[in-house]
């Protein structure tokens, strides 16, 4: 029998490349279409109902249609889409990440993630005269040319550890532009003080997602992110951290958590309650090079959808939902799940570590370290890969959605629920194993 998912995807692979039109959602032999959601559930066009544990890649932490966010939208819509004045909801948002963000005295706002990365740049470079800008080896940051190569390098391009080669992540990106990039080994903290000490001269910035590289696996530590904190500061370059993603993780964002509060900020997914939205926050210094008093801004920034009212609306409805009782809910959910999968990993004597942070878990089949890039690629390379791709897909026909293994909390998430996702581990992991 045909299901309506194949039957769309057979047009959609008349009008897409592959049929697709986003990579990161490839599903084989076909994707399944959505039709509708609700709390932390969705259901596709055949009818089938599945828990949402990726929750829009971690945009949604609400799950879907929260009764207050889509009033709010829906009334929103109805009395203003969009438009060249500004409205007072853009004011109100960035007030309160200016109020619970520690780097943030002044904001910006976009449409995406990327394009925070992209701005953020440009305000290191205004604001420091200097071109390079520095990443970790196996950093994720979104699709800014310069900032997406080396994301998953493979292990003929690589080069030396201490000095890894900047590798494009797609075909036909610019030598030139590889050229602005040094590329910083994670957690070896002698190696990248040499480079920062080295390069300060020519560079801008050092751009790190504070909680994991590779969309949640490898995490940099506490060591190593203060000594990024101490030499950016003594060498005048900028320090951004990345928290497009785990902002999720805390009241105060990762930052808050961590105690170490960067130069630059770049924010997204939750910050707009489900709609595309991006934001750079920093110090009011910094930030000063889009200011248009005495002349020409330095950064000259705009955009068609920039700060529209129903991103900005439904982000401050979110946000003003999530509450630091709400985040030690999200927690507790979060570490219920970490506790239950690492109980199955012990019933079946499966090798492998339920971990993570607040609403964020990710379960790895491996017992191996990971401290950076290189280490994962290598284990991943080995047949990890393989498996933890053959475990996504078992969890799926389980009815749990998720990336690999990574699984996102939202706040409609019910103790139920959680234990339906533990159960449906077990049952994909005795299949897997079968
Ligand atoms: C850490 C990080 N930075 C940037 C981005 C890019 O955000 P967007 O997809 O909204 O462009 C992502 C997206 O997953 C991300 O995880």
């Amino acid at each position: 029998m045909t299901s309506q998912s194949q039957a769309i995807f057979s047009r959609a692979q008349s009008v897409f490349p592959s049929g697709y039109t986003r990579h990161l959602a490839v599903t084989k032999p076909h994707p399944q279409y959505a039709v509708s959601g609700e709390r932390s559930w969705i259901t596709d066009v055949d009818g089938t109902r599945k828990t949402d544990s990726l929750n829009n890649f971690a945009s949604i932490i609400h799950g879907h249609a929260h009764p207050a966010i889509t009033r709010l939208i829906t009334e929103q819509a109805a009395r203003l889409l969009c438009t060249v004045l500004p409205t007072e909801w853009e004011v109100k948002l960035a007030e309160l990440l200016v109020d619970r963000i520690p780097s943030v005295e002044k904001v910006r706002f976009m449409n995406t993630g990327t394009e925070a990365v992209m701005l953020a740049v440009k305000v290191a470079r205004a604001a420091t005269g200097r071109s390079k800008v520095a990443k970790m080896e196996g950093g994720y940051h979104g699709q800014y040319d310069l900032i997406e190569a080396s994301f998953q390098p493979s292990p003929s391009h690589w080069g030396d550890p201490a000095r890894p080669t900047p590798v494009a992540h797609s075909v036909g990106t610019p030598q030139s532009l590889l050229d602005e990039l040094i590329l910083l080994p994670v957690n070896d903290i002698e190696n990248t003080r040499a480079r920062l000490r080295a390069e300060a001269p020519n560079l801008a910035a050092v751009i790190i997602d504070p909680y994991r590289l590779q969309l949640g696996i490898v995490e940099p530590t506490h060591d190593y992110l203060a000594m990024l904190r101490e030499e950016t500061a003594r060498l005048g370059i900028v320090l951004i951290f990345d928290e497009v993603f785990c902002l999720r993780v805390d009241y105060h964002g990762m930052q808050g958590r961590l105690g170490i509060t960067p130069d630059l900020t770049t924010m997204g997914k939750i910050i707009g309650g489900g709609m595309p939205i991006g934001a750079v926050g920093g110090t009011s210094e910094l930030m000063s090079v889009f200011e248009i008093e005495g002349g020409e801004p330095k950064v000259k920034q705009s955009g068609t959808f920039t700060a529209n009212p129903l991103s900005t609306a439904a982000g401050f409805t979110g946000m003003t939902l999530l509450t630091p009782t709400v985040f030690d809910q999200l927690a507790a959910r979060g570490q219920r799940l970490r506790d239950g999968m690492t109980r199955v990993l012990r019933d079946l004597h499966v090798t492998g570590r339920a971990e993570g942070v607040g609403s964020f878990s990710g379960l790895l089949l491996t017992d191996q370290p990971l401290r950076n890039y290189r280490e994962l690629a290598t284990v991943m390379g080995g047949g990890l890969g393989d498996r933890m791709q053959a475990f996504q897909k078992l969890l799926l026909a389980e009815g749990v959605l998720t990336l690999r293994g990574g699984f996102i909390g939202s706040t409609p998430m019910t103790d139920d629920d959680i234990d339906f996702t533990i159960e449906a581990v077990r049952r994909a992991l005795v299949k897997l194993d079968a």
